[in-house]
């Protein structure tokens, strides 16, 4: 069959040959595969430098996907760590990881919507549902909203009931957007004014979703906790990306001047049953249209191009 091949951490996927895979038995199935997302994770995955990465080569890059099995059923279906990933014509799925979807007129569109949504829409959702106890009413940033986990983001907290939702991010165009989404204010980031506007506009959130890390995420909690009104209102901040840097100087004042919670969210501090507790309702979601994100589709054989897209205005999906 043919897949998309890791040969070496340091280049892109090749379109090539590749033995198919054999289900083991048990739970286990071959599906023919008709999308698989192109996330950040993925690339991570693709390059070696995850905190999953066992250096195993040659891999099959592609966590999660949809495809269809034996049993004439559309699933999408999240990939345990394999070397044989969703980036190939055929691979092998665990059931008890899958969540089977309505076909529709048109079953691929079901499968690109899908594909591109769930990896980026998990994030907060299973960040808010799983890391903090999320209210109706409570207030949330988003900081870094303008990538396509970040503008789920702000749809699932809208979904969820937040009664403020401010979006901090570097794109204006993407950020004058995201009001329609149901943001209340926004805050560009990476102008001379940013943390002082920050630490305005978002002093009483309770809930901050961060995908950025690094300096912009020290400078925004240091702004959010001094401008707070009560310090000892709880503020819990999730770490779930790391777009501009893997570490973060935060003062230890920090921690002693308010009452702030820094937790994670990603796989490992979310078990893979708290994932899957989640997985089916969030489906239900992206195929209702009720959070979306903009996909892109791109034939399989053309994955080497689609590497070189790493335009976040969009999540490329592979089409075997
Ligand atoms: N833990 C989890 O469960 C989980 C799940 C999904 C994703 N993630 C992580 O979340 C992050 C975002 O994922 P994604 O799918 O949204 O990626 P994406 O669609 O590629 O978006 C990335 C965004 O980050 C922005 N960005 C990059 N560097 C920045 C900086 N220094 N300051 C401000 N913005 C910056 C980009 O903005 P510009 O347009 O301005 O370049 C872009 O909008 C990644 O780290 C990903 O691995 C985590």
């Amino acid at each position: 069959m043919k897949a998309a091949v890791v040969s070496s951490f340091d280049s892109p996927p090749r379109y090539q040959e590749f033995p198919a895979p054999v289900p083991a038995g048990g739970h286990e199935m071959l599906v023919d595969v008709l999308a698989a997302g192109l996330h950040p994770r993925v690339r991570s995955q693709a390059n070696g430098s995850h905190y999953t990465s066992t250096d195993e080569l040659p891999l099959v890059p592609g966590i999660d996907g949809v495809g269809r099995g034996p049993d004439g059923r559309l699933r999408y279906f999240i990939l345990p760590e394999t070397t044989m990933g969703a980036m190939a014509e055929q691979t092998v799925i665990d059931t008890r990881r899958s969540v089977v979807l309505p076909d529709g007129a048109d079953p691929v569109a079901v499968a690109v919507a899908v594909a591109a949504a769930m990896n980026p829409a998990m994030s907060s959702w299973v960040a808010l549902r799983q890391r903090v106890s999320f209210e109706a009413g409570q207030g949330v940033l988003v900081l870094g909203a303008t990538g396509n986990a970040g503008q789920m983001a702000v749809q699932i907290a809208k979904l969820f009931g937040a009664g403020q939702i401010i979006a901090a991010g570097r794109d204006l165009r993407r950020l004058a957007a995201l009001p329609a989404f149901g943001v209340t204010s926004t805050v560009p980031l990476g102008v001379g004014d940013s943390a002082d506007r920050l630490g305005q506009t978002a002093a009483e959130v309770d809930v901050v979703l961060d995908y950025l890390w690094g300096e912009p995420a020290a400078t925004a909690m240091i702004a959010v906790l001094t401008n707070r009104a009560d310090r000892s209102k709880p503020l819990t901040w999730i770490e779930i990306g790391s777009v501009a840097g893997a570490t973060a100087a935060i003062p230890s004042a920090a921690l002693r001047q308010a009452r702030l919670q820094i937790v994670g969210s990603g796989q490992g501090s979310v078990g893979t049953g708290d994932y899957l507790a989640e997985v089916h309702s969030l489906a239900e979601a992206v195929v209702a249209g009720t959070v979306t994100v903009d996909a892109r589709a791109v034939p399989l054989a053309d994955v080497e191009a689609a590497w070189a897209d790493a335009d976040a205005k969009h999540r490329v999906v592979l089409i075997p």
